[in-house]
């Protein structure tokens, strides 16, 4: 088939390099010719309508893609995760709405559209508490971490301009997250759950599967991606983000797509997020989702590539660059790290710490 991607990042560039073997080819609405996946298919230069004349079947690498614009692609040629997907994951609020009707916990939130709503938010909420913007957030931008009420002006005068939500802080032990993908069928497909390492708001580390997961937890977040895909009739990856705390888990955010966090799956798993995600939405039967090694990590390069040398000398250790120039806290690409025992996985990572911050 024919699959058109709304976007050119590197999030495309691997839907595209698991899409080949399965003979499908690719075409990218961009806006430059720049991109990371400028060399993976047609090129559509701000040029939707050529692109959708190309495709059999339409998706996106975002969930800051325009729901008006899927809803219009959608009329003529189907575009999978569905409108109600992408509508309700680019909202923070209107995500959080749906975690509380499905009774999956979250952190308590109010959304904010002035100063005075935001004292009032505080009030009912307490500190520390997170005002975010509720759309366009990605590596935890957009965001204020308030924790004292002389903040509070402050962090109105750096994110107004924008509908707000204020979100109570979250004491998590870790942060987890969940992958699955579901068919057109309803046939769902699971990851395990991975441990998420962040610094300054980005992710640097994910070790996969998480480890000292009880089968209760796993069952649990399971339960709650089955509820979210269901109600959502999604088609694709769906990426649950979760904090692990003292009370079990709660959910953080959704993105309806193949997510960083799941980068893992390239060599550590059966069929990679990005095949199944490929699969999905062409109806191809979706594929194993076991893990191949026990001990898998994936380490972000962040900013600048650094000596490659030293990934490509180890015998487990494989390395994705997204072809983007160097840029400070830009994602350049990553490293998976499969092992067999905790104790190779520890001696890779420590191998690779020029890579950590
Ligand atoms: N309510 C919260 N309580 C505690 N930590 C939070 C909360 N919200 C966000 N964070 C921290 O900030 C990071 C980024 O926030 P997130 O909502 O996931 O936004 P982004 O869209 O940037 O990923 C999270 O991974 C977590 O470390
Ligand atoms: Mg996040």
């Amino acid at each position: 088939m024919k699959i058109g991607i709304l976007g050119a990042g590197q999030l495309g560039r691997m839907l595209a390099i698991s899409g080949y073997p399965l003979n499908h080819q690719f075409g990218f609405l961009s806006t430059s010719n720049n991109e990371p996946s400028s060399l993976l298919g047609r090129m559509f230069i701000n040029d939707d309508k050529s692109l959708v004349d190309f495709a059999d079947v339409i998706t996106f690498e975002s969930e800051n893609t325009n729901v008006e614009k899927v809803r219009e692609i959608n009329k003529n040629t189907p575009v999978f995760p569905s409108e109600k997907s992408l509508f309700i994951s680019q909202h923070r609020g209107r995500e959080k709405a749906l975690f509380n009707q499905l009774n999956i916990p979250c952190a308590p939130y109010q959304i904010v559209n002035s100063r005075q709503d935001l004292k009032q938010a505080v009030k009912n909420i307490g500190l520390p508490a997170i005002l975010k913007t509720t759309t366009e957030g990605y590596d935890g931008k957009g965001q204020f971490f308030i924790r004292k009420h002389n903040q509070i002006s402050k962090a109105w005068e750096s994110l107004s301009g924008v509908e707000l939500i204020l979100e109570g802080f979250v004491n998590f032990k870790r942060e987890l997250s969940l992958i699955a993908v579901r068919d057109m069928n309803n046939n769902h497909k699971y990851y395990p759950l991975v441990e998420n390492i962040h610094h300054n708001g980005i992710l640097r580390l994910t070790i996969a599967p998480a480890q000292n997961i009880s089968s209760q937890l796993q069952k649990t977040a399971k339960y709650y991606m089955q509820s979210l895909l269901d109600e959502m009739n999604h088609v694709g990856v769906l990426t649950i983000e979760l904090f692990e705390t003292e009370n079990g888990l709660i959910a953080n955010e959704i993105a309806p797509r193949v997510h960083n966090s799941g980068h893992w799956s390239i060599e550590g798993v059966n069929t990679s997020q990005f095949e199944n995600h490929i699969r999905a939405i062409t109806n191809l039967p979706l594929g194993d989702t076991t893990p191949r090694h026990n001990f898998c990590a994936m380490i972000n390069i962040i900013g600048t590539v650094g000596n490659i040398n030293t990934v490509l000398k180890l015998s487990n250790t494989h390395l994705h660059l997204y072809d983007k120039q160097e840029r400070i806290d830009r994602k350049l690409g990553h490293i998976n790290i499969t092992a067999n025992s905790q104790i190779e996985l520890d001696a890779s990572i420590k191998k690779l710490k020029a890579f950590l911050p």
